[in-house]
């Protein structure tokens, strides 16, 4: 069975940005509240964009950059907990406007850590040889979730995309996603919940806090491990933004040597499931990673679930 391997990221947000302040108009808090507690400053809005076109344009952008055409996928996932539309899927509306011909298409919900789960079954498919290219795309429209007057969710959360085009590797070729750990612990499910119709989102915030600073650290070092890879020979982290002590506590617990850690939570918010592409995306854009170093993926949220892998930057 042959490996894959991430050929290009792309990412995209909606232009309007609500900074801290916009927020303190609608709610009673302040930027130093939210810049201390969760580290973010801005987050974008989705106005008239829907949750397929944020998808479509991260998939059109990563799709350019890998020089591969529409018309050589065969496979495409969506990671979201916000599609609306029920039939068609998200991953289907996305390869209609896109022009992807007959592909396997799915959209995965586990919440936050959707990328990952997304991701490593796309590279299970590919092992299989039920798929040879897939685009792998996290998207979330997290504000249709959001109670604009309460403010322990509203100033968290923000919109946006990314994706990845994944493809067959050489037989024989180091593998460019390497094994995912995944699992949750469910019998903490209402620690997270998006519930009904119109669902509105709300978290027990601290305990939600608890589990990420405390259970993941030996859980994204085991995704390492099993890829034959010490922590500390990482180039890049790319953790789900869902706040900056977080992702700084699991950080400093993995021992990092001299790997650039991705801290876009500050300018976007928690994107959910989109928050792992849209970060490591940024990181590669601004040449803060290179070609084939190792970035360990990792993540976690609404399940209680949580999702890992160290994967070769394209
Ligand atoms: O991505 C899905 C997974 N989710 C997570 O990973 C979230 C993990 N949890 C967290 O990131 C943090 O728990 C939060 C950012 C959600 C909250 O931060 P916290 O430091 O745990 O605050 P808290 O909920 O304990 O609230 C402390 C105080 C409370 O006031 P009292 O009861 O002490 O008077 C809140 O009412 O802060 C108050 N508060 C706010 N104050 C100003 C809550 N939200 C705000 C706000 N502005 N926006």
């Amino acid at each position: 069975m042959s490996g894959s391997r991430i050929v290009a990221l792309g990412h995209y947000q909606p232009p309007k940005v609500l900074t801290n302040d916009d927020l303190a108009v609608l709610v009673d808090t302040d930027d130093e509240w939210i810049r201390t507690r969760v580290g973010i400053r801005t987050r974008h809005v989705a106005e008239a964009e829907t949750l397929v076109d944020l998808a479509t344009e991260a998939a059109q952008k990563a799709l350019a950059r890998s020089g591969r055409t529409a018309d050589e996928i065969d496979l495409v996932v969506v990671a979201t907990c916000t599609a609306v539309e029920r039939s068609p899927n998200t991953a289907a509306a996305v390869a209609a406007r896109l022009g992807v011909r007959a592909p396997a298409a799915y959209d995965i919900n586990t919440v936050c850590s959707g990328f990952s789960y997304a991701l490593a079954t796309a590279d299970h498919a590919i092992r299989a040889g039920a798929a040879r290219r897939a685009l792998v795309i996290g998207a979330e429209r997290m504000t249709d979730t959001l109670d604009w007057t309460d403010r322990s969710t509203c100033v968290i959360f923000g919109d946006g995309a990314g994706a990845a085009v994944v493809e067959a590797q050489e037989e024989g070729a180091e593998p460019g996603i390497g094994p995912v750990v995944w699992g949750s612990e469910p019998e903490k499910g209402d620690a997270v919940v998006i519930t009904g119709w119109n669902p509105v989102i709300s978290q027990q915030g601290q305990s939600v806090f608890r589990w990420a600073t405390t259970q993941l650290a030996p859980l994204a070092r085991q995704a390492c491990e099993r890829a034959g890879i010490d922590p500390s020979e990482l180039k890049g982290f790319v953790p789900h933004q869902a706040n900056l002590r977080i992702i700084d506590a699991i950080a400093a617990k993995l021992g990092l040597a001299d790997a650039v850690v991705a801290r876009d939570v500050v300018d976007s918010g928690n994107t959910s499931a989109a928050s792992i592409p849209l970060a490591f995306s940024k990181l590669v854009e601004r040449g803060e990673l290179s070609p084939g170093d190792p970035v360990l993926l990792f993540g976690f949220g609404g399940g209680l679930a949580y999702a890992g892998q160290v994967v070769r930057c394209p």
